[in-house]
């Protein structure tokens, strides 16, 4: 599994790791879910598009 402390989303501090946690661990298969799950995109939006990303990513692995 990757481990990737970097950061995704600025506005709540949550790291890409954090994020392929709740898509590998948690169910989470669209953004809205994993932003219930880690509150990634829920403050200015910007990192939405990256959220999606990693989704489309860890779901085809
Ligand atoms: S950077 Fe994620 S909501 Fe602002």
């Amino acid at each position: 599994m990757e481990n990737s402390e970097r950061i995704v989303c600025n506005c709540m501090g949550i790291t890409e790791q954090e994020i392929i946690d709740a898509i590998k661990n948690h169910g989470c298969d669209t953004v809205e879910k994993v932003s219930d799950k880690t509150e990634a995109g829920t403050g200015c939006g910007g990192c939405v598009d990256e959220i999606e990303e990693i989704i489309k990513r860890e779901l085809s692995k």
